[in-house]
Formats: structure tokens, C-alpha cells, sequence
């Protein structure tokens, strides 16, 4: 045994960046790497939510800062990193959780449309891949939010789930040629989970609460997943207990995929 398990999830001195951090998902990862000792650069296109964010970790004893970056401009992607670096010193973990799903019929679909979720969802993704793999000098990790639409299509989200397929492809690919440089590189699949984009998006559906039945039935673990469920799978592929994983993506959806 080389590690006790407090020492393997504890990420003291590792800096860490989590894009889409002001609420939902990314916001969750934050904290918990944040509570498991790493300072968090929370970034996101929010700043007053990403503000709130990184101020509320604070109260709690964790160290976080906010910043303002849009996933679509590879200028933000880069100073964001810098800026992680420049405060911190260092850069460990990257999670790449920004990520848009706008209800869109595929024969209503406007250019700006595919173009803006492939940006925000897989062009951001890979570039801020690539800037923070180039500042993580002491090896490092990945870790990709890609969706249960990267495997099976939803409906009405052809733009979203293409984003997210890509995702999966994306993390492989990566972990592939940056594992000699000592990064890993992992994903995620969220099945349903209550944050406040699905609740738009649900709404924009016309979702109602029959057909949320119905969803619901579909998951053997009986309930819709909260944001907690993915940060800490996140946590976990971040820490010393995921030393030799790489290229690999977990499902994290109640069991939904199974019918
Ligand atoms: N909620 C779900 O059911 C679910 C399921 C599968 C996958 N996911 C994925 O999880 C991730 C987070 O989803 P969520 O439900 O927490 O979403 P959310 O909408 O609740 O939060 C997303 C955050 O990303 C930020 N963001 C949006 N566009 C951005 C941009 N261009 N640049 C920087 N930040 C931007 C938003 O401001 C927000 O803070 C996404 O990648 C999503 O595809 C979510």
C-alpha cells in the first residue's frame, strides 16, 4: 500500500480549473475539489454566478477565485489558463463541464445553432485541453463532462448529442498522447440531473410531469440525479485513486442507459 485513503483524495497544493463552475454540475465539482484541499479557479461566461460561487466555497474554508471566460473564444480559453497559473503557481486538474443542450427540432436547426453548441461544447473543450495540458508541467488530469447523449440520443438535441459523441472520441484521442507526459485524461456521462440548465431545457421541451414519469421509470436507481452524483465521480477520477485510469468513460445515470 503506497497511500492511506485520506492521502489519496487529498489534492492540498493541486490547483484546479472547472469550466461552466458558477452553478449546476461544474459548481458542485468545485466544491468538492475545493473540500478536498485544491484551490479552484471557477470559470465561467457568468461572472456575478462564478463570483457567488468561488465566495461561497470561501465561506466554507475552501480556496477558490472567479473568472470570466466564454468557451467559445480560445483568447478567454488561454487566459484563463494563464491566470489559473499565475495564481496559483501551478495546474493540475482541468474539468471541461461548460456545456450548453438548447432543445433544437433537427429540421429547425439554424447554422448559429450547431455552431454555437459545437463551440461552447467541443471546440472549448479541446482547447482548453490543450492550453492547460501545455501549463501542466507536473503531469495532471482531464476530465471531460460529456453526457448518456454521447452514447444514445435523447431526441430534439442532434447539435448537443454530435457535441457530446465527440466528447467521448475527444477524451480517447487526448488521453492517448498526452498520457507521456503523465496527464490522464477521463470523461463522464451524466444521465438526468437537476440543475437549472436541464430545468430550461425541460421546460423548453414541454416536458411535463407525465413524461418526466415516464423518464423516471427508466431508471432503476428511482430518481433523477443531483449534481453531487457527477462531483464526485469527478473527484474521484482526479485523485490518487484513479492513478492508472485513463481514456475511459463512466456512466453516472441511475442505471438509465440499462432499458
Ligand atoms: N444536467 C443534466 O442533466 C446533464 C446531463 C448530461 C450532461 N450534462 C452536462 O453537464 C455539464 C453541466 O451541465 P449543467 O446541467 O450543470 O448546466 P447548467 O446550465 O446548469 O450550468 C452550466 C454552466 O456553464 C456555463 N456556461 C454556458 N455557456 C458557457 C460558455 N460559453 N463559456 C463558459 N461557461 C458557460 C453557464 O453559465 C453555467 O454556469 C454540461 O456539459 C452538460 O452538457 C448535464
Amino acid at each position: 500500500m503506497t497511500a492511506t485513503i485520506g492521502q489519496l483524495f487529498d489534492l492540498q497544493g493541486k490547483a484546479a480549473i472547472v469550466t461552466g463552475g458558477a452553478m449546476g454540475i461544474g459548481a458542485a465539482i468545485g466544491e468538492r475539489l475545493a473540500e478536498a484541499g485544491a484551490a479552484v479557479l471557477i470559470a465561467d461566461v457568468n461572472e456575478e454566478a462564478a463570483r457567488k460561487t468561488a465566495a461561497r466555497i470561501g465561506e466554507t474554508g475552501g480556496q477558490a477565485v472567479a473568472f470570466r471566460a466564454d468557451m467559445r473564444q480560445v483568447g478567454d480559453i488561454r487566459a484563463m489558463v494563464a491566470a489559473a497559473v499565475e495564481r496559483f503557481g501551478r495546474l493540475d486538474v482541468l474539468v471541461n463541464n461548460a456545456g450548453i443542450f438548447p432543445f433544437t427540432p433537427a429540421l429547425e436547426m439554424t447554422e448559429e445553432q450547431w455552431d454555437r453548441v459545437l463551440d461552447v461544447n467541443l471546440k472549448g473543450a479541446f482547447f482548453a485541453a490543450q492550453a492547460a495540458a501545455r501549463a501542466m508541467t507536473a503531469g495532471g488530469r482531464i476530465v471531460n463532462i460529456a453526457s448518456i447523449d454521447g452514447l444514445h440520443p435523447t431526441g430534439y438535441l442532434a447539435h448537443y448529442d454530435a457535441s457530446k459523441g465527440g466528447m467521448v472520441m475527444l477524451t480517447r484521442s487526448l488521453a492517448l498522447e498526452l498520457g507521456s507526459r503523465g496527464i490522464a485524461v477521463n470523461a463522464i456521462a451524466p444521465g438526468s440531473i437537476n440543475t437549472p440548465g436541464a430545468a430550461t431545457t425541460a421546460a423548453l421541451s414541454g416536458n411535463s410531469a407525465i413524461a418526466m414519469e415516464g423518464f423516471l421509470k427508466r431508471i432503476p436507481l428511482g430518481r433523477v440525479g443531483e449534481p453531487d452524483d457527477i462531483a464526485k465521480v469527478a473527484l474521484f477520477l482526479a485523485s490518487g485513486a484513479a492513478d492508472y485510469i485513463t481514456g475511459e468513460l463512466i456512466v453516472v445515470d441511475g442505471g438509465y442507459l440499462l432499458s
